[in-house]
């Protein structure tokens, strides 16, 4: 792993994952990328057709998703018109949908007519661990937000402020189902890399954590887990509080981790060894990223540690490296947020009062562990 030049400072755990990503996966994934680059620059009047259509073909997935058509499917195999009645929808409407997802590969269409699931839609049934079904439902109701894309492009602010005025927890309320889709997603994908993070987590002389912004618990149960002697509290909204305490219950640490309700832009639990952020920042533009640093810094003791748990712009992890630029657009158009270069963390970090102390790579595509100091 490299470090920038301005952050010479930083230490850096080298490991095996790191080695496993440099060595085997980023030239594989060059290669890939190479690879199909060179098949879609054969035909780009295609690729560009299909990047034209592709809100359609999305849309056809994500509305499927909400029929929980592809529930229904793990059942076997389907005509149009029996799926059409268990989910309720209108036979010649579904068919259209089944029949446009099938041509492109999305789903199987067999001889006799019937549908059945493939690879790509089994992802989207709703017990699927990696929860695309939800975020595709939950980025259709995003949808009608981005005609305003070229305008909040002009005035150069996030489409979520332009657009709306408010943050995307306020757009999210307003939506139907959107902070349940919103929740059941990220905890989902949180739910996957938790173990490997909290690995990577430092946590041998910590007694306590308090995971601000953690969501539903799975990072604060995860870490309580790997650290038998700790004991937490997730600092979140109130809406996140049932579903934290229940995940508590069913993984054992309950007697070692209790869910704060609060908002982290004016205060956070004060007097923890270890403050941790999971994917909060990145949600957020500077002015309110220093506001949470600093209620953090107010919090947390002389020999506190806070651990910033994000990808970094300047660090590819596994193959998700080609989908960083993605993702930092995601982050403009769906927040007010942005993804940061370790540099610019560095900045922030100082100007809230903390020094960067470090950076682990652990073996997920979208998290470093960045370690900062009070000073
Ligand atoms: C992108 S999610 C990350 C959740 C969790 N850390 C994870 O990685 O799964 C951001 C979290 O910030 C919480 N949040 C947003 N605004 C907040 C505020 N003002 N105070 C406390 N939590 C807030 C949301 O409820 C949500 O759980």
């Amino acid at each position: 792993m490299s470090v920038p030049s301005n952050a010479g400072s930083i230490r850096i755990h080298r490991d095996i994952a790191a080695w496993f990503t440099r060595i085997v996966v980023q030239p594989l994934s060059r290669l890939l990328r190479r690879i199909v680059r060179r098949v879609f620059h054969r035909n780009p009047a295609a690729v560009a057709f299909w990047v034209a259509e592709s809100p359609v073909v999305f849309a056809a997935m994500a509305t499927l998703s909400e029929l929980r058509v592809f529930d229904v499917l793990k059942n076997g195999p389907q005509a149009a018109g029996d799926l059409a009645r268990r989910v309720r929808a209108d036979e010649d409407a579904l068919a259209r949908l089944l029949r446009a997802v099938s041509a492109v590969g999305l789903l199987n269409r067999r001889r006799d007519g019937c549908y059945a699931l493939n690879p790509v839609a089994r992802q989207f049934c709703s017990d699927s661990p990696n929860p695309v079904g939800a975020w595709s439902e939950l980025i259709l109701q995003i949808l009608p937000l981005l005609s305003r894309l070229p305008a909040a492009v002009r005035a150069g602010e996030p489409l979520m402020k332009h657009a709306t005025g408010g943050t995307c927890w306020d757009y999210l309320a307003t939506v139907p189902r959107g902070t349940e889709l919103h929740d059941r997603a990220m905890n989902a994908w949180t739910e996957a890399v938790v173990d490997a993070i909290a690995k990577r987590c430092p946590l041998a002389q910590a007694r306590t954590v308090v995971d601000v912004g953690g969501g539903r618990g799975a990072l604060l149960a995860a870490l309580l887990r790997s650290a038998p002697h700790l004991h937490g509290t997730v600092c979140d909204r109130e809406h996140t509080r049932e579903e934290a305490l229940q995940r508590f219950q069913r993984q054992g640490v309950q007697d070692r981790a209790t869910h704060t309700v609060g908002n982290f832009f004016e205060a956070v639990p004060a007097g923890a060894d270890v403050y941790t952020l999971k994917h909060v920042l990145h949600d957020w533009d500077d002015d309110h990223v220093l506001q949470i640093l600093r209620v953090i810094r107010r919090a947390i003791p002389p020999q506190g540690r806070l651990l910033i748990i994000e990808g970094a712009a300047d660090h590819d992890l596994l193959p998700g490296a080609s989908v960083r630029a993605v993702w930092d657009l995601t982050q403009w158009i769906a927040t007010w947020g942005k993804e940061r270069t370790l540099a610019e963390f560095q900045a922030l970090l100082a100007a809230a009062g903390f020094r960067l102390d470090g950076v682990r790579v652990t073996p997920t595509y979208d998290a470093l562990v960045i370690e900062a100091v009070p000073v």
